[in-house]
């Protein structure tokens, strides 16, 4: 039997990682659903935006974690469509976010040989937005370690709309034809193309639903929860969320 990759035990020893093997059946792509900023500041009595603020520090972290874990992907929710319904000062601090996450961390990114990517509809977001991301991702684009992909302005049900109108437009020009259009073709049109399915999709604070994140995508992921507020997630935490992956059978429908 292989070993498996050291997991958080509550006597917190930590074993080290130094054997390929513990790298067996590791998730090549990772999702996560970063949630519970808001009361974690709330419970201490601070404003929204000190959840945030907290959170992309974990951000650093998790995506470090990753890389050192041989993850291929990470991609991590940080705006959904839905998120514009949020007062304007939070919206406002949330899509400075990547700006500053990306002016902070970027050399080391680098350092760590990190990719930077992201799903979503970017055309609407704020110029200083789109410039930050597309200065990262011209810069990290010949790095071929960990994929660090942005859920940005991203909704799923609108990215499945937008790629059905594109089959339209492309049936219509001869493109495609129907008969040819299956899972993988589909699969093409929406942001994710070229990327694997995720094969873990985690999600803190609590709450056990999906929220327009990564429909299609996650159809055969497995679901790792926890209670724990996203600003709150320790790497010993994601380690362990590894590490239940690993133990996992998945059986994609057959048995
Ligand atoms: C959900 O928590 C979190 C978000 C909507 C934003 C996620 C953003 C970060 C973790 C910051 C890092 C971002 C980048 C780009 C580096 P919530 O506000 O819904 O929390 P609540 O449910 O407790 O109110």
């Amino acid at each position: 039997m292989s070993m498996r990759l050291p997991f958080f035990n509550h006597k917190k020893t930590k074993v080290k990682v130094n054997e390929a093997s513990d790298f067996d059946n590791m998730p090549g792509h990772v999702a996560i659903i970063m949630d519970g900023n808001g009361r974690w500041a709330k419970k201490r009595g601070l404003p929204r935006i000190a959840g945030h603020k907290a959170g992309m520090d974990v951000v650093k972290q998790v995506t470090k974690t990753a890389a050192n874990c041989h993850v291929e992907t990470l991609t991590l929710y940080a705006f959904s469509t839905e998120n514009w319904r949020r007062p304007k000062s939070e919206v406002d601090y949330l899509l400075g976010l990547p700006k500053e996450f990306l002016h902070t961390y970027l050399p080391e990114l680098m350092g760590n040989n990190v990719r930077i990517e992201t799903i979503g509809n970017l055309n609407v977001l704020p110029a200083h937005t789109k410039e930050a991301v597309a200065y990262a991702k011209e810069k990290t684009k010949d790095n071929d370690g960990l994929l660090l992909n942005f859920a940005l302005n991203y909704g799923s049900r609108f990215e499945i709309i937008q790629a059905i109108r594109q089959i339209v437009t492309d049936v219509d020009n001869s493109r495609v034809t129907l008969d040819k259009l299956d899972e993988d073709v589909f699969s093409e049109y929406l942001y994710t193309t070229g990327l694997s399915d995720p094969d873990l999709l985690i999600r803190t604070s609590g709450e056990q639903r999906l929220s327009n994140f990564l429909l299609w995508q996650s159809a055969y992921s497995e679901f790792w929860f926890t209670d724990v507020l996203w600003p709150d997630f320790t790497e010993d935490m994601f380690r362990q969320a590894l590490h239940d992956y690993q133990q996992r059978k998945r059986r994609y429908g057959g048995i």
